[in-house]
């Protein structure tokens, strides 16, 4: 699947994550595309092909319309793209949660059509039966606790976790089930730092806060957040750039210049020696020499 060739390629395993519990903080981010990938890979421990990308890259108001095909299409882009970070895809909603018979399906496609290391799946009642089922089968599965995103229509919201001590320790539970059945990570999601704390203490797989304090084994942010895509980020997210300005100046100053007529200018125009333009029904190679 990736363009590099495989001499250069030693990716980040899920036994290297696990073994990464109580370390050196984990970085991770998520991915979609391979120019992306290819910005994060070296500085990242794992990339996340997130269904995030719902909302990120498509527009949907929740990650709940994202098919199977979409992660795999993305989940290709950034294994081409990457070649160090170890490389999850999520399961998106609807592809895994009926049964774990179902749930081996999707990620067996993920798997073999991908070449991606693992899956996400968020967390339910039914997950750590199928948590297992897929580990005992091959499959490296991250967990996802806290804040769910795919539950948003059952939450009524993109909501945090553990408000009652009720909620609070059934995300603990959650936590302790997923890694009880295998899982090598677990995303922690919207929960406060006591919360995130406590899980991170109690489990043997590292957790990947978001919105989770800094008391978690690792960090991961939508990048596009970190990036300042959007013109609002929620109170966890740092800005460690503001792209949406810096695009919006561009793009201005490039539809001036257009409309000017001061761009294309000589030095951005391909001439064929004689002066003359070059012809337009030349090979695309030919016109570039
Ligand atoms: O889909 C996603 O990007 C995620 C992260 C927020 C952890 O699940």
């Amino acid at each position: 699947m990736s363009t590099h060739r495989k001499s250069e390629v030693r990716r980040i395993s899920a036994p290297d994550i696990f073994q990464r519990k109580g370390g050196d903080p984990l970085v991770a981010l998520t991915a979609y595309t391979a120019p992306m990938a290819r910005l994060l890979d070296d500085a990242c421990d794992l990339l996340l092909v997130g269904d995030s990308t719902g909302m990120v890259a498509h527009g949907f108001s929740s990650t709940v319309p994202v098919t199977l095909d979409m992660m795999i299409l993305h989940g290709q882009a950034v294994m081409r793209g990457s070649r160090k970070a170890m490389v999850v895809i999520d399961l998106p909603f609807g592809s895994y949660e009926a049964n774990p018979e179902a749930a081996y399906g999707a990620a067996v496609r993920v798997m073999k059509e991908t070449g991606a290391q693992g899956v996400k799946v968020e967390s339910g009642p039914t997950i750590p039966d199928t948590i297992r089922y897929l580990v005992d089968r091959g499959i490296p599965v991250m967990g996802h606790v806290g804040l769910c995103p795919q539950a948003v229509n059952i939450d009524g919201g993109f909501k945090a976790k553990g408000r009652t001590a009720a909620e609070r320790q059934s995300v603990l539970a959650q936590a302790h089930a997923a890694t009880e059945a295998g899982a090598f990570a677990i995303v922690v999601e919207g929960v406060a730092e006591s919360l995130a704390r406590g899980i991170t203490k109690a489990i043997g797989a590292p957790t990947f806060g978001i919105g989770a304090s800094a008391g978690c084994d690792g960090q991961i942010l939508v990048t596009e957040d970190m990036l300042g895509m959007f013109e609002w980020t929620p109170k966890f997210v740092r800005r460690y750039a503001n792209l949406a300005s810096e695009i919006t100046r561009a793009v201005g100053a490039y539809a001036e210049d257009v409309r000017a007529r001061r761009f294309p200018a000589a030095a951005e125009t391909y001439f064929n020696g004689t002066g003359q333009p070059p012809l337009l029904e030349a090979a695309p190679d030919q016109r570039l020499s």
